[in-house]
């Protein structure tokens, strides 16, 4: 192969294979091993977030055959308990066993890298601003009260429908939690498990006959600035608008 036409990504996802005579030798460092959990400490105020319905609404196949990447919201405020169950639904604790707490979507060695931000734009009982998503004790952290909506979707290039969404998921990774057992290739995975989490979110929107559309198309240091991650140690990887249809 001519090396010298590669780029970057070709370049990482060769560099990167798991091949049988080179695999990474040595255990892991289980004193080190980076807590699954982020815990902000300069919060302004939490909301718990509601227990999740886990019985009725359409069923799955329906979910699947009526999901759609909905980009035109009515501009009707979507209520905390739906907003509580797209958190639920995309990262909640819904197990624990053998010293892990598992959650609604898988993640390569349940190390769990991906955190949740929420930039409220209009969401019955809670103020608008930006909150984090505290897994452990399952509620939702006010980091900044105000209007961010616009300042998201300039970040978002300029698509629209991120300002007109009732509430925008934005979905970081600390990629020292899974570089500490996977090193390069944990990016491989990062992408992977945040998929997931969007894929669930498109899921439980439609089935919530809320509207959903994920967004991979953003200024990653703008997004970044908006919900204050450094860019390095964590940084935004997804994110997903929800709302009313219209
Ligand atoms: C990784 C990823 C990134 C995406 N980024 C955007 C985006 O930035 N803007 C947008 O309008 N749609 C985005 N989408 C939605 C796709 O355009 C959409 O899934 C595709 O057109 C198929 O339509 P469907 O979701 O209705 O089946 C993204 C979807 C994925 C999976």
């Amino acid at each position: 192969m001519d090396r010298g036409r590669e780029g970057i990504g070709d370049l990482y996802h060769q560099e990167t294979k798991y091949q049988r005579e080179a695999m990474p030798r040595g255990g892991l460092d289980w004193a080190h091993q980076p807590s699954p959990y982020k815990e902000v400490g300069d919060a302004l105020k939490q909301f718990p977030i509601h227990p999740p319905e886990q019985k009725g609404g359409i069923s799955l196949w329906e979910a699947i055959a009526k999901r759609r990447s909905i980009r035109e919201f009515s501009g009707q405020p979507i209520t905390f308990s739906e907003l509580s169950q797209l958190i639920w639904a995309t990262q909640g604790i819904t197990s624990k066993a053998w010293g892990f707490e598992f959650r609604a979507s898988p993640s390569a060695g349940a190390l769990y890298p991906i955190e949740t931000y929420l930039v409220v734009n209009q969401v019955k009982e809670i103020p608008f601003g930006l909150y984090h998503y505290n897994v452990k004790e399952a509620q939702i952290v006010l980091l900044k009260e105000g209007h961010f909506g616009s300042e998201i979707c300039q970040a978002g290039l300029g698509q629209e429908m991120i300002a007109e969404a009732s509430c925008v998921f934005v979905w970081t990774a600390m990629v020292q939690r899974s570089k500490w057992k996977y090193r390069e290739r944990a990016f491989r995975y990062i992408y992977m498990d945040v998929g997931h989490i969007g894929q669930t979110l498109y899921l439980a929107a439609t089935a919530m006959n809320l509207g959903c559309c994920t967004v991979g198309a953003f200024f990653d240091e703008e997004v970044d600035r908006v919900i204050g991650v450094d860019g390095k140690n964590e940084f935004s990887v997804y994110l997903g608008a929800v709302g009313r249809v219209r």
